[in-house]
């Protein structure tokens, strides 16, 4: 067995020591040494983007990650998104505009729309197809997850929202 090293990073801006080997994936030690049990595993051949988290700016599927490359990183997962008990604008989002059912791949998706939104603030719906295209979601269709992003989009640059699903109308959040 290699030997274990502490490796040090910020997991949603609160400092983090974990006691890993070298072959440790960062999925295997958010979730099983730190509890954040959001970001899920859904393959094993890289493909289904359920473990993606934000890593220094980075969308990364975590489960093609050592944990020991991330040593002083900033670790962003769907457990840091809310704020005070309000949810991001993503998280509303998918809510309002149902793009969730079983929501076994919702964190990765949410992580991932964060980073798309980050780099292109008013995306088309190409640029949302495309930037999620390495995120796989079995129950949806991915239709009503583009109007999710499309929604938090027109949010976080300040424009009045509403759900366009109707079943959501008369949700409040
Ligand atoms: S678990 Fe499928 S890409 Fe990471
Ligand atoms: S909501 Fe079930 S896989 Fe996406």
């Amino acid at each position: 067995m290699a030997k274990k090293t502490v490796v040090s990073f910020r997991l949603n801006q609160a400092d983090v020591d974990v006691l890993v080997e070298p072959r440790e994936l960062l999925i295997h030690t958010l979730r099983d040494k730190l509890d954040h049990t959001g970001p899920h595993i859904g393959c094993e051949t890289s493909h289904c983007g359920a473990c993606t988290v934000d890593l220094d700016g980075m969308s990364v599927k975590s489960c093609t990650v050592l944990t020991v490359q991330c040593a002083d990183l900033d670790v962003l997962t769907i457990e840091g998104f809310a704020k005070g008990g309000q949810l991001h604008a993503l998280q509303e989002g998918f809510m309002q505009e149902h793009g969730l059912q079983c929501g076994f791949c919702t964190p990765g998706m949410i992580t991932r729309a964060y980073r798309l939104l980050q780099e292109i603030p008013d995306p088309t719906e190409e640029d949302i197809r495309y930037w999620m295209s390495g995120n796989l979601c079995r129950c949806t269709g991915y239709q009503n997850i583009v109007k999710a992003i499309q929604y938090a989009a027109a949010k976080l640059r300040g424009e009045v929202v509403e759900t366009s699903h109707p079943m959501m109308a008369e949700v409040t959040v």
